[in-house]
């Protein structure tokens, strides 16, 4: 996607400000899974979501915070084979929220997870799986880190890969 490029010369050269508000994750969580569902449907993909309901809103930029899970949620898709599934869930702790995105696909080789988040970088034999820029990643590295976050993410080869995003609260 083109809109990859102009994403990441923007955070880049810090044109791109963060608006921020206080909105409610469980929402955001819920347009985003209802924004991928048809499409993991249609390649035949189990979804779920598991959102508490007590989650407590959040400081940041909404807009980008979407952007950076929809991301996910779309590599979730890409990279998990027919039959597989995608799980969007929240975990609610005093001064921070889970995101996680879990799913049961191709996973990640471990020689290549330090360079999973690098710009460009895309696992050899991806393309046979999915096109991709190499830059979504990176990106939500980025949109994470701005709202004083962290995403980390644990991975088996053909068993599957769960993302977690560390959100503080107040950024
Ligand atoms: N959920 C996932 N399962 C397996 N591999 C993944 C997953 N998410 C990302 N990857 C690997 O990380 C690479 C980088 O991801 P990303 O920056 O989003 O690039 P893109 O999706 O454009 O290929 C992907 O090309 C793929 O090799
Ligand atoms: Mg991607």
């Amino acid at each position: 996607m083109s809109t990859d490029f102009l994403n990441v010369a923007r955070l880049e050269s810090g044109r791109s400000q963060f608006q921020v508000e206080a909105f409610s994750p469980g929402i955001l969580l819920n347009d985003c899974f209802q924004l991928i569902l048809s499409q993991a449907e249609e390649k035949g993909l189990f979804c779920n979501i598991e959102i508490p309901v007590d989650l407590p809103d959040i400081q940041g930029d909404c807009d980008k915070i979407k952007q950076a899970v929809i991301n996910l949620l779309s590599n979730a898709i890409k990279y998990t084979p027919k039959g597989g599934k995608i799980l969007l869930k929240a975990e609610s702790y005093p001064e921070v929220i889970h995101i996680i995105v879990k799913d049961t696909g191709i996973g990640i080789p471990e020689k290549y997870r330090n360079r999973l988040f690098s710009k460009f970088f895309r696992v050899p034999g991806s393309e046979r799986h999915a096109q991709g820029t190499g830059l979504g990643l990176s990106i939500i590295k980025r949109i994470i880190e701005g709202h004083g976050g962290e995403i980390d993410f644990k991975s088996e080869t053909d068993i599957g890969t769960t993302f977690t995003i560390h959100l503080p609260i107040s950024a």
